[in-house]
């Protein structure tokens, strides 16, 4: 296989695109704010060795730094500092063991902040640095250390503040301003999700060719994150899901221990992260390289609602109508297929389609796989916008515990097609068309490689 040319990055140079977004950011946060971003904190895994580190992704958006222990500090019009940054400092003991860190003296340079401290002069500094803007933009609940820092600086800049007013008065969710910029992907992001999803669909593609009986999930896993691994993907961008048989029907299934069996179906679900944007498609295949009659039913509705979606996607088109056309479509198959005997309007009204479709039909995707942005905006349907980008991914499953009955022949089936898509001027742009899914196309590329 060979290797794609150099990533491009939307992190590169860092001081260029992320300063940009921290002021597009400030600019709509407005003088009387001030927005508080923190590092994600390090998680231990066993004894003294710790999960991989991933910087929190809004902090990595805002400012490109990717050590552990900093905290950004966005104080809009500020004359001489804007930008604030918290990291550790320099240390050469510790840094012998664990790799170089930026330090403090080296922040303005390396990260464009205006002014730098030690992390571990927040808690002096931070009251300081927010007392008197009456609201303090800061995401409650995801780090309780974290939490209580805040708290407790907000109190003492309303300390500092009192012969005035007491402010910050209010504690705001980044959501409404941080995320509604990340939901619409600049040019740089688009070729970083698109070299994300492209490295995605090179694994799908290598997992297909080395799949037959008697391999495992694992085996098979292995096949896939190898080719993210050697096209620079630091992770899988959430854990692989890779099931066969009846654990096709599980839908975020991660054990991936079982044995691959001649006759049935393999569902995989995995994408890779590169340069924190990622992936996320799920083929469906046959084991032994031939779809049995029933599976190709349920495979051939799965993708009839998957091509239906995906037609109406382009600007002005609504979110939740998506949902509704996967359901139309696969409803009426499961109609079709002697499963459902109602009308196709009472089987939608009364959700009959949900033992068999039980999920969304995307959610939008960049550095986070479930990508942040709401689907609503002031309780109506979000509106498609050229630069958002997105999943599509419907799926019928038959479990064998569900409480719907079904005949035997469908038992242990499920099959998820997911596509990765970019809303452009007049419609959209499929980026992960490089992983085949036409059932021939994908009968062809199943052990071809063994
Ligand atoms: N890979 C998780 C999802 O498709 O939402
Ligand atoms: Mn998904
Ligand atoms: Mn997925």
């Amino acid at each position: 296989m060979n290797t794609p040319p150099d990533a491009p990055t939307a992190d590169a140079p860092a001081t260029d695109v992320h300063s940009e977004r921290r002021s597009r950011l400030m600019t709509q946060l407005g003088e009387d704010s001030a927005a508080v971003i923190v590092s994600s904190p390090e998680r231990n895994r066993s004894n003294d060795t710790y999960y991989d580190y991933r910087p929190s992704s809004d902090l990595w958006y805002l400012t490109g730094f990717e050590e552990p222990h900093s905290v950004a500090v966005l104080l809009p019009g500020h004359e001489e500092h804007p930008y604030v940054l918290f990291l550790r400092d320099r240390d050469h003991a510790k840094e012998v063991w664990d790799g170089e860190r930026v330090g403090v003296e080296r922040a303005k340079e390396h990260l464009g902040a205006d002014a730098a401290y030690s992390i571990d002069q927040l808690d002096e500094y931070l009251p300081k640095l927010i007392a008197g803007r009456e609201r303090l933009v800061y995401s409650l609940g995801k780090d309780e250390t974290m939490d209580r820092r805040v708290i407790k600086a907000v109190k003492n800049a309303q300390f500092l503040t009192r012969r005035r007013r007491p402010t910050p008065e209010t504690i705001t969710e980044p959501a409404g301003f941080l995320h509604e910029l990340r939901l619409v992907k600049s040019a740089a992001e688009i070729e970083a999700l698109k070299h994300a999803v492209r490295i995605s669909g090179l694994g799908h593609i290598r997992g297909m060719e080395h799949t037959r009986p008697g391999l495992t999930e694992y085996q098979i896993q292995a096949e896939i994150e190898y080719v993210f691994k050697k096209h620079g993907a630091k992770s899988p961008g959430y854990p692989s899901i890779v099931g066969t048989g009846v654990n096709a029907c599980v839908l975020h299934y991660i054990e991936n221990r079982a044995t691959l069996k001649e006759g049935d179906l393999l569902l995989v679900d995995a994408g890779a992260e590169v340069g924190y944007y990622t992936g996320d498609i799920t083929r469906t295949w046959p084991v032994s390289g031939e779809f049995s009659g029933y599976q190709r039913e349920v495979y051939d509705l799965v993708l009839r609602a998957q091509m239906d979606v995906i037609r109406m996607v382009r600007p002005g088109e609504k979110w939740k109508s998506l949902h509704e056309t996967a359901v139309r479509t696969i409803t009426e198959g499961l109609i079709d297929l002697g499963l459902i005997d109602t009308s196709l309007d009472e089987a939608i009204e009364e959700k009959l389609f949900r033992p068999y479709f039980m999920h969304g039909t995307g959610h939008w995707l960049g550095i986070d796989v479930h990508d942040v942005g709401t689907y609503a905006v002031d309780g109506k349907s979000r509106v498609l916008e050229p630069g958002m980008a997105f999943t599509i991914e419907p799926g019928v499953y038959f479990h064998p515990d569900t409480e719907a009955e079904f005949p035997e022949h469908f038992k242990g089936i499920g099959v998820r097609i997911e596509d990765d898509v970019l809303v452009t001027e007049d419609g959209c742009e499929v980026l992960s068309d490089n992983v085949p899914k036409e059932p021939e196309a994908i009968e062809e590329l199943v052990g071809s490689k063994l």
